[in-house]
């Protein structure tokens, strides 16, 4: 069995007094602990002249601060804590860490760590032998472009082979996102229509209301694309996109995935409208003539058999009108114009997934209007809604690394694939164009997305309230209301 699928008997984290500590590790490891699936020891690293008691204080703190108790589960946890103060330059931290693990044979070591920090860290892992029979759990975004995602994982791979790397991006871990791949292939009525010769379009949105909440220098090192577009949303296309896996297992499913990476193809700069909203300028490690996009809006091509011509149209950004995140799926109109509304400019069918911030799932038709005409209005049946989950991403992650399960986790083929598709545009594209706070954005991004109907803007309170033309961009808009009969 390879050490990859052997529960971890040590849980390292590098990082220990940072952010993603505070904010995802501790909760985390907390609820986990209270669930009864971690009772090893954990062992934090940082360098921040901490004791252990510091590092005990801290976890609380982040783990009452996010709505956790004082229970026995953190009394727990506290007691699992181990602490390693020291620098990751500094061959001694390492070796000290190696008497913390004690008899650990199968550590999960898990880099909260800034990437410029991974080469490091690893080749200190390897020179004091803490790689043998462990596993590491890395972030996203893994690299900057493909040429730093080559040299980053030709790096962790001198330390770790493929099927002991853990690459992270939450949004697998959502169940949620999960579903997209559940409902698909879990149905059969679907199927048949899932093609370039019944789907018109694919949009798909995750908006933010918020900006970038202190983390001004990290975007500016990111921005919208590499934050969001070449992993969250790319993951869910290549889910949307895929072929049926030929058996539930890591193997067929990424496979299956990375297919759908390579046939996208690369965009250029005309399929990209980048953009930034008023005031980011002005946020704390922002470069005055920053031009780091806060927002993207992309038209994207799979050249496969199955998706040939047909464009998915997907947008992000921070600072638009509402906080949303949904996937909507429009098919073809009917082919022969029968009824007296035929000329309607509402769509007639489409599948909408909402996956925040509540997750639903509802298929959009047309209906008769009762009456003497044969005219109608469109209808949603909502199929499936749900409030928000009761598992963090983060946790479910988290455990599946420590038990060594790769469900949930990319490969490199994908990462690589991904990275590709958006290469060009990394340097080569537009000025990012500036959009009010409140807004979806440039103006600019309506033209991409016009010859399909332009945007659809996801209702604040998704239940049952339909794709809802977005016709705002660069004025304030309300928010659609517009509610649809449901059965
Ligand atoms: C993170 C990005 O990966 O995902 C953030 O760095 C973004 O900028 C976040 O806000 C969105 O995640 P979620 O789970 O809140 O939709």
């Amino acid at each position: 069995m390879s050490a990859s699928h052997v529960h971890a008997d040590a849980f390292v984290f590098f990082g220990a007094s940072g952010d993603l500590a505070r904010k995802q590790i501790f909760p985390s490891l907390h609820a986990m602990v209270a669930s009864g699936e971690l009772d090893i020891p954990i062992v934090g690293v940082a360098a921040s002249d901490w004791s252990l008691d510091d590092l005990r204080e801290r976890a609380s703190e982040a783990i009452l601060a996010r709505g956790g108790k004082e229970d026995d589960a953190l009394k727990r946890l506290l007691e699992l804590l181990r602490y390693v103060d020291g620098d990751y330059r500094d061959e001694s931290t390492f070796t000290r860490l190696k008497d913390a693990l004690g008899d650990a044979k199968h550590p999960a070591h898990y880099l909260a760590i800034p990437p410029s920090l991974f080469g490091t860290v690893i080749d200190e892992l390897r020179r004091v032998g803490l790689h043998e029979g462990a596993r590491v759990i890395v972030e996203k975004p893994f690299g900057r472009d493909l040429a730093s995602a080559l040299e980053l994982d030709a790096l962790v791979e001198r330390a770790f082979p493929e099927n002991s790397i853990f690459r992270i991006d939450h949004y697998l871990g959502k169940d949620e996102i999960m579903n997209l791949l559940y409902f698909r292939f879990a149905n059969s009525i679907f199927e048949p229509v899932w093609n370039r010769d019944h789907v018109d379009h694919i949009e798909v949105t995750l908006a933010e209301d918020f900006g970038v909440q202190g983390r001004g220098a990290f975007y500016e090192s990111a921005g919208a694309l590499r934050d969001v577009v070449e992993n969250h949303i790319f993951q869910i296309v290549a889910l949307l996109a895929m072929e049926p896996p030929s058996f539930q297992g890591y193997d067929a499913v990424q496979q299956a995935k990375e297919s759908v990476f390579r046939a996208m193809r690369p965009l250029t700069r005309e399929d990209l409208v980048r953009g930034q909203f008023d005031g980011y300028k002005d946020e704390e490690g922002v470069a005055l003539d920053s031009d780091v996009e806060t927002f993207a809006a992309v038209r994207l091509y799979i050249d496969s058999w199955r998706w040939s011509g047909v464009p998915w149209l997907l947008r992000t950004g921070k600072r638009l009108t509402t906080t949303a995140g949904e996937v909507t799926i429009f098919f073809k109109r009917p082919p022969q114009a029968l009824f007296d509304d035929a000329a309607s400019d509402e769509t007639s069918n489409y599948l909408r997934f909402r996956i925040s911030p509540v997750s639903e799932i509802a298929l959009g038709s047309r209906v008769k209007t009762p009456g003497q005409e044969f005219t109608g209005s469109q209808q949603e049946f909502v199929l499936h809604t749900e409030s928000p989950l009761e598992r963090a991403p983060y946790e479910r992650l988290l455990a599946g690394a420590i038990e060594g399960d790769r469900a949930l986790f990319t490969s490199r083929g994908s990462v690589e694939a991904a990275w590709r598709v958006v290469n060009d545009v990394l340097t080569d594209h537009n000025p990012a164009l500036p959009y009010k706070p409140g807004t979806w954005g440039p103006k600019a991004a309506d033209a991409l997305a016009a010859p399909w109907g332009g945007w659809h803007a996801p209702a604040p309170d998704a239940v049952s309230s339909g794709p809802t033309a977005d016709t705002s961009s660069a004025t304030p808009t309300t928010t659609p209301t517009t509610r649809k009969e449901t059965p």
